[in-house]
């Protein structure tokens, strides 16, 4: 039996190495499948959604995964549409939502949001992004994407940018490359380092170093992670306009790195890569993007078959 059959994804942290290369590994074969073959592996069941905070890949591309291998989605993305409006918990939500899915996908502004729903939810529950604290399936896309655009991931030196405080997906990576053998520099304001909190528990599992100084690894790079500075989640504006636009990177940097580094970023992206990056060889954010349907997709068919396919 395959060892993900109906279990809960809540946190990077619960993976291997070998079990993440396990879905690797189901990732490129279903890459290798042809339509019809793939539309066999989840025929007729059903993909529960519930999005408490806005998305637009990470629920388009469940959605998307789910269709490509046969099944079908159903679900709420803009809560103020919902009975929540009337005043219905999370937990009763939750409940109607297993009674008519096979799986959960669940998106919360709360920590720990995804292991109160499966403790309700007798159907496997996938955290979709869970308050800062984690974005497990975003980790999977993203080591994922290092493996297929670099060949692999142990030796390499990886810089992640951006607002590493409250980055949800930047904890998520950092716990599951804390699986292989990299060298991470952290580049961050001063005032968006990542939290002290699980600076301990990271430090165990990987080498880094922090600066707020962009340039100062720049040039040993084979992989810079950039992220959105999350207005959002600051208590004070007056904080966020502080730090807002803190690091651009264009073609300018762009020169100053390996020609083979590659620019890698979860999206949405605001002002933090200059749109001239695109079209470089080095940009590769809309693959990871198209990488995390089949990814999901991976997911999705080792939770809901029994046995391999
Ligand atoms: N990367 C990501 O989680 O994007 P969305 O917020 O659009 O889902």
């Amino acid at each position: 039996m395959n060892e993900f059959y109906q279990k809960d994804i809540f946190s990077i942290k619960d993976y291997t190495k070998e079990q993440l290369e396990t879905i690797f590994t189901y990732t490129d074969k279903i890459m290798q499948l042809s339509l019809s073959e793939r539309r066999e592996i989840c025929k007729g069941k059903i993909l529960g959604y519930l999005f408490y905070e806005p998305s637009t890949r990470t629920r388009l591309s469940f959605e998307s995964a789910m269709a490509s291998i046969g099944g079908n989605s159903l679900g709420i993305s803009d809560i103020t549409s919902s009975s929540t409006q009337k005043g219905e918990s999370l937990a009763d939500t939750v409940r109607i939502m297993s009674i008519y899915s096979d799986v959960l996908v669940l998106r919360h502004p709360l920590d720990g949001s995804s292991r109160f729903a499966a403790e309700i939810s007798d159907k496997p529950v996938i955290n979709a992004g869970s308050g800062t604290e984690e974005h497990p399936t975003q980790a999977i896309q993203d080591l994922f994407t290092i493996k297929k655009e670099k060949k692999k991931i142990d030796g390499l030196k990886i810089g992640i940018v951006g607002d590493l405080k409250y980055g949800r997906t930047v904890y998520s990576l950092l716990h599951g490359l804390g699986n292989y053998d990299v060298d991470v520099n952290l580049i961050s304001p001063e005032s968006l380092r990542i939290r002290s909190d699980s600076t301990y528990e990271i430090k165990r599992k990987l080498d880094f170093t922090e600066t707020t100084d962009i340039e100062e690894h720049l040039d040993e790079l084979d992989v810079l992670y950039v992220t959105r500075i999350q207005k959002e989640r600051f208590p004070d504006e007056e904080e966020y306009l502080k730090v807002k636009g803190s690091y651009v990177v264009g073609l300018d940097m762009l020169k100053r790195m390996k020609d083979d580094a590659i620019i890698l970023h979860p999206l949405p992206r605001i002002d933090e890569i200059s749109a001239d990056v695109d079209k470089t060889k080095n940009a590769k954010y809309f693959e990871q993007a198209e990488y995390g349907k089949y990814t999901r997709s991976a997911l999705l068919g080792m939770i809901l078959n029994e046995n391999s396919f």
